[in-house]
C-alpha cells in the first residue's frame, strides 16, 4: 500500500497540546498540582516531596507558582518556583512539557535547591542541582 504525504503528516503530529494543568508524580515519588486561576501564562500549585534534605524533617505541602510559554509551541516550556513550607529553603524548577504520539504527557526538569547559609562564607555549599521527570499518576 502507497503511504500518501497527507497520511505521513497525520502519524507524525502529536496527538494534543501537552497541558500543565492537572496531577504529576516524579521518580522520587513526589507529588504536585498545578492549576490556572486564569487562562494565559501563570500558574499556581501545590508540591508534595517525598524527600528531603534534612532528616527527620516532616514534610508538609508548599506552595508553587510559575509561568510556561503557551503562545509559541505545542511543548510548552515553563518554569516554577517551589517556597518550602517546612524548612529554609527554595526551588526553581525550569523544564518542557512534552506530548509522544499516543498522547502521553511527561516534564522533564533541572532544578536548583537553594538553602539557607549560615554565612557568605558558606554560600558556596548551600545549592543543589539535579533533574526530575514527571509524569501523570496512575488513577
Ligand atoms: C528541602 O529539603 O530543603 C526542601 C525539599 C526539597 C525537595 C527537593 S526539590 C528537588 C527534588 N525533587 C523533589 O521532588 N524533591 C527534591
Amino acid at each position: 500500500m502507497l503511504v500518501q504525504p497527507i497520511q505521513v503528516a497525520f502519524y507524525n503530529c502529536n496527538a494534543h497540546k501537552c497541558n500543565l494543568i492537572g496531577n504529576w508524580t516524579n521518580e522520587l515519588g513526589s507529588n504536585m498540582t498545578i492549576v490556572k486561576p486564569t487562562p494565559g501564562t501563570i500558574f499556581t500549585g501545590s508540591y508534595f516531596t517525598a524527600v528531603t534534605v534534612e532528616n527527620g524533617t516532616v514534610i508538609k505541602e508548599s506552595f508553587l507558582y510559575g509561568a510556561e510559554d503557551d503562545q509559541h509551541s505545542d511543548q510548552p516550556v515553563f518554569g516554577f518556583v517551589v517556597n518550602w513550607s517546612f524548612t529554609v529553603s527554595i526551588s526553581d524548577f525550569i523544564g518542557q512539557c512534552f506530548v509522544d504520539g499516543e498522547g502521553v504527557e511527561k516534564l522533564e526538569t533541572m532544578w536548583l535547591l537553594r538553602a539557607k547559609a549560615d554565612s557568605s562564607g558558606d554560600n558556596w555549599k548551600a545549592t543543589r542541582v539535579g533533574s526530575n521527570l514527571f509524569f501523570r499518576p496512575n488513577k
